[in-house]
């Protein structure tokens, strides 16, 4: 492909040529493709009664007010994120629209429910007789079939925009300030995320220039709807996570004495992609000997020693969702005694914190909860010293659109939510680090471990890295 922005400058100088001076000599361009599920890059079917639920929702908590919600741009591969260039919606975009296209704004024009308000098709607020309804407003790029070439089809507005979204209003983009003015003169609050996203948009930065707009991050609103996950949002987590405990399972039939870490990663990102994954949630820990004592390393280079554990913390993304499951494997295949002891700690902590998982708690307990059961029932196993001294991270975060997903640790549990149960121990003078992660969805009788395919006890793990006959090792790239 070519790749200088010089030549695709060119190539749509030549586009804007052809169009004005050989339009009578060039054939009509044939009408572009149909925006269909099967065409790359234009995302999953949208659940268009849970995305309707949600800005109803939202609308029902803003009282008189707008919302103003900018997706996310297209990355540019020469100059922004080249090693890893595909698109990511916005997850305050996603939430509401499950659309996955670039460039598109959504306005919910909420009206106060004192008054009562009425039905908007694709908004879903009840209201009284007489009610001003409430109304959302998707706007999005006018499709540009020469560009379309490069970036992909897109999809523009018009009736089939308005069947997959399940919105009734879907214009361009085009007409986004004629709809902020109108909105302005209302002279109510204007709601917009306050985030990377709506940074250095002309539309949002004109609104935060503005001193006549009474502008509020929409942000917290947003972020304390996301902690309780609705079935469209479990499903999808679900699936994230089987993927991932499927994940697991071929790291632990592959892991061998002389793999290099990045060859684990090959397994585990092979199958995320085979099994349907969008792309990882958070870039792939595959931490062997001392690395395995490096909570967040990334790097993946290193050749794998009989002897050591290497901990293995990834997380497939599906549907927006990501999974955040680690497992600890001894690399020969069986644990010595000593990470017995240490690993057989890790679990029993990982259990405490499981069975003390239900709604009412917060996090901040549960972080309590690890720390005093590993302090009190470390044995020996951390020589004199207890092992909650190398217990250096939180045991729990919530997950969802991200990995460390939103929600305070001061907030109690409720149904719906789901988080990580993670406790760890990292000794670096014996290159020792063991973290067993598991994601648990609160219920309203308790908890269910939603990592439960993914080998997790000793046996477990020893019997899942069983094989015969005896491993060849592969060579690595840099043998
Ligand atoms: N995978 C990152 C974490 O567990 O926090
Ligand atoms: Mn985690
Ligand atoms: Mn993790």
């Amino acid at each position: 492909m070519p790749s200088t922005r010089r030549t695709l400058a060119l190539f749509l100088i030549g586009v804007a040529a052809a169009a004005t001076s050989a339009a009578a000599q060039q054939p009509a361009p044939a009408a572009p493709p149909p925006y269909v599920d099967e065409l790359p890059g234009m995302g999953r079917p949208i659940d268009t009664a849970a995305t309707a639920l949600r800005r109803a929702a939202l609308l029902g908590r803003l009282g008189e007010a707008v919302a103003v919600i900018p997706a996310a741009r297209e990355r540019d591969v020469e100059t922004d994120y080249i090693q890893d260039n595909d698109f990511r919606q916005s997850n305050t975009f996603f939430y509401f629209t499950q659309l996955e296209q670039p460039a598109a704004w959504l306005v919910l024009v909420a009206h106060s429910r004192g008054s009562g308000a009425g039905t908007a098709s694709g908004a879903g607020a009840a209201g009284g007789p007489g009610a001003r309804a409430d109304s959302a407003i998707l706007l999005l790029p006018d499709r540009v079939p020469a560009m379309e070439r490069w970036t992909g089809v897109k999809l523009g507005p018009g009736e089939l925009a308005q069947r997959l979204t399940g919105i009734a209003q879907v214009l361009s983009v085009t007409k986004l300030d004629s709809i902020l003015a109108a909105q302005r003169a209302r002279g109510v609050p204007v709601y917009a995320p306050a985030d990377r996203y709506s940074a250095g948009l002309p539309a949002y930065e004109r609104l935060r220039g503005d001193s006549t707009v009474n502008l509020h991050d929409l942000r917290p609103i947003v972020d304390s709807m996301r902690q309780v996950k609705d079935a469209a949002e479990l499903a999808a987590l679900r699936r994230a996570i089987a993927i991932t405990d499927s994940a697991q399972r071929a790291v632990a039939a592959s892991v061998e004495p002389g793999m290099f870490e990045y060859q684990v990663e090959a397994v585990l990102e092979g199958t995320f992609r085979d099994l349907g994954a969008d792309r990882v949630g958070f870039p792939s820990i595959v931490g062997s000997g001392p690395n395995s004592t490096t909570l967040h390393y990334d790097v993946n280079r290193r050749r794998m020693n009989a002897g050591e554990t290497v901990v293995v913390d990834i997380g497939a993304e599906y549907g927006q969702y990501t999974a955040d499951v680690t497992r600890t494997f001894p690399v020969s295949g069986t644990f010595t005694p000593h990470q017995r002891a240490v690993y057989e700690l890790v679990l029993a902590t990982n259990q405490a914190v499981l069975d003390s998982v239900r709604p009412g708690i917060t996090l901040a307990r549960l972080n309590t909860i690890a720390r005093d059961y590993m302090r009190t029932h470390s044995g020996t196993a951390c020589d004199t010293v207890t092992c909650d001294r190398y217990f250096i991270h939180g045991v729990t975060h919530p997950i969802g659109m991200d990995v460390h997903d939103v929600g305070p640790m001061s907030v109690p549990l409720a149904p719906g939510m789901v988080i990580t149960d993670e406790p760890g121990i990292y000794i670096p003078q014996e290159a020792l680090g063991v973290r067993i992660e598991d994601d648990v969805l609160v219920t309203v009788s308790g908890h269910e471990l939603l990592t439960a395919s993914a080998p997790r006890t000793v046996a477990e793990i020893e019997r899942a890295m069983q094989r015969t006959p005896a491993p060849v090792r592969r060579p690595g790239r840099e043998e």
